[in-house]
């Protein structure tokens, strides 16, 4: 018996093993849940995402292309699954973009404005309008998250307009649960820790945010996916039933630390 045992959704930001999205899935499908998948549009993308499918045990997955930024393919999405399941109880959104270029320290005032715009499009705006698809699919009520950073309240060096667009996310998970809490929806955000993915690396000066998080942070170390996924998997099902509109921080308590 699992705490999502019954419980159907979609899982949107698997690239790799090393993915939030993935750790997400892990915890989710131990407690039970039933998982469908996308993957970046492209034959190495559905590849790719489909050997990190397998290696959680999904048989015979349901995978779809997607692509955040392409509103035919946000729709296609949720109609293929309204089609095909008529109803889920969750969504995970663990997805986010800026051009590397300019998260590094020192090129936050020259971020072009195609650069800020574009990070806020798929970073921020693409939570609301996946909400939007799926909230008709929820008819039994629902839960969804999405993954920020503490660059979004504090300004960490690098992070940039990743931090403007994660500040973006963090309302929008506000202003989605005060519009869907009537439907029984509820909306919210993990802010995780740093953990060394394939986005993380696009952040100039990551190795250092690691080091500074261990030797600050309450519980002196870095966290685990699997740290997120289990709070993911919590807030996603029934057991948080009175949480909505949250930031949730797991982070070793770093966010809780002055000096
Ligand atoms: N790694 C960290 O230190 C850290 C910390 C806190 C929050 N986060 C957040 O966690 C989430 C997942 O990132 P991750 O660290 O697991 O890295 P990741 O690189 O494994 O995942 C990012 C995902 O975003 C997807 N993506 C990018 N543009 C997309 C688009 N246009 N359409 C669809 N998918 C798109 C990628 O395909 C990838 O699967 C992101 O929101 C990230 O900002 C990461």
């Amino acid at each position: 018996m699992g705490f999502m045992d019954g419980k159907r959704g979609l899982i949107v930001g698997i690239a790799n093993e090393r993915s939030f999205a993935y750790s997400i899935a892990e915890s989710l499908l131990r407690e039970g849940a039933e998982c469908l998948f996308t993957h970046l549009p492209g034959d190495k993308m559905e590849r790719r995402v489909r050997r990190s499918i397998d290696a959680l045990g999904v048989e015979d997955p349901w995978l779809r292309p997607l692509d955040a930024s392409s509103d035919e393919d946000i729709e296609a999405v949720f109609k293929t699954i309204g089609e095909e399941f008529g109803q889920i109880d969750f969504l995970v959104h663990s997805i986010a973009y800026a051009d590397k270029d300019w998260l590094q320290p020192g090129r936050f005032a020259a971020t072009p404005r195609e650069v800020f715009t574009q990070a806020m499009d798929i970073s921020a705006y693409t939570y609301a309008a996946m909400a939007h698809h799926a909230a008709p699919l929820m008819t039994e009520g629902g839960s969804m998250i999405a993954l920020s950073y503490y660059g979004a309240e504090k300004a960490v060096p690098g992070y940039n307009v990743m931090g403007v667009a994660k500040a973006a996310l963090e309302a929008t998970t506000r202003y989605l649960a005060l519009e869907l809490g009537e439907k029984n929806i509820r909306v919210n955000c993990v802010s995780g820790g740093p953990l060394r993915t394939m986005s993380a690396m696009a952040v100039g000066g990551f190795g250092e945010i690691l080091d500074w998080v261990e030797q600050k942070a309450p519980l002196k170390r870095n966290i685990e996916g699997s740290d997120v996924g289990d709070c993911a998997a919590f807030l996603l099902s029934p057991l948080a039933n009175g949480m909505t509109g949250q930031v949730i921080y797991v982070d070793s308590g770093f966010a809780t630390v002055g000096l």
